[in-house]
Formats: structure tokens, sequence, C-alpha cells
């Protein structure tokens, strides 16, 4: 089915000037970029995305670290779409990720990797929507 997934390209990337590789990769996998924006978190902005993982170790850390930089958020679409860009991704931690995904190529560590996708359809509504508004999201009509 059609699907839509939310992408963030996080401060690491960012600051690796990769933006256009990795959109490079969604577009030839046939990702439709449908929405856009590059925006500087506030603290209270990544811990509202990131409130499930509250209660664990690391989200002092994540939140600390999506708020270092700018981020590139988008709204993907295709066949299929949180899981191929989940393929696109690799696995969340960079060492256990694929050779040839984004991880692999850009990431350093479980912390700083490069880049967040939606983990599955329900995630990816409660996620494009604490984003975008639905006029920002574009559908392609040609
Ligand atoms: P992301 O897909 O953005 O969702 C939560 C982020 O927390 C995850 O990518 C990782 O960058 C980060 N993180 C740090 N430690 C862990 C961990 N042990 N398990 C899962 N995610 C972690």
């Amino acid at each position: 089915a059609i699907e839509r997934t939310l992408s963030i390209i996080k401060p690491d990337a960012v600051g690796k000037n990769v933006i256009g590789e990795i959109y490079s990769r969604f577009e030839k996998a046939g990702l439709k970029i449908v929405a856009a924006k590059m925006k500087h978190l506030s603290q209270a902005e990544a811990e509202g995305f990131y409130a499930e993982h509250r209660e664990r170790g690391f989200f002092k850390d994540l939140v600390s670290f999506m708020t270092s930089g700018p981020v590139v958020v988008s709204v993907l679409e295709g066949e299929n779409a949180v899981l191929a860009h989940r393929d696109i991704l690799g696995a969340t931690n960079p060492k256990d990720a694929a050779p040839g995904t984004i991880r692999a190529d850009f990431a350093v560590s479980i912390d700083e990797n490069a880049a967040h996708g939606s983990d599955s359809t329900t995630s990816a509504a409660r996620e494009v929507a604490y984003f975008f508004s639905a006029l920002e999201v574009c559908p392609r009509t040609r």
C-alpha cells in the first residue's frame, strides 16, 4: 500500500553536509518527498517528539544531541514507505547496519545515528502530525 513516513536527517548528518546525498537515496528508492523543513528543535520540541523514550537512560543525551544543531524533517510517500525508508537507513546502531545503508555510511554511534525513521504506520501518523499541518503535506499531482 502507499504509505507516508516521517524522516529526520539528524544534526550529525546535517553537519556532515550530506542532506542531498541522503535525499538522493530516498529518491532513487522511489520515495517521494511530500513535505520538508529545516528546523533547529527546542528542548521542548525534542522531548515531545521522543516522549515514548522519556524513561530510558539515553533520553537526556538524545534530547541534547537532537537540539545540538538543525535537522531536516521530511514526509516521504511511496509503496511500503515505512519499511522501505527503514531499509535505506539501516539498523539503529550503525555497528549493526548493513553496508550501503545511511547509518553504515554516515553514523558513528547509536546516539549520533544520522537519521530517524518512523517504526510503524501508527507512529508515522503521529510523527507527521507532530511536525506538519495537513496543508504542509503536498501530494504529488504530476
Ligand atoms: P531514533 O530512531 O531517532 O529513535 C530514538 C533514538 O535514541 C534512536 O534513534 C537512537 O539514536 C537513540 N538511542 C540511543 N541509545 C539507544 C538504545 N539503547 N536503543 C534505542 N535507541 C537508542
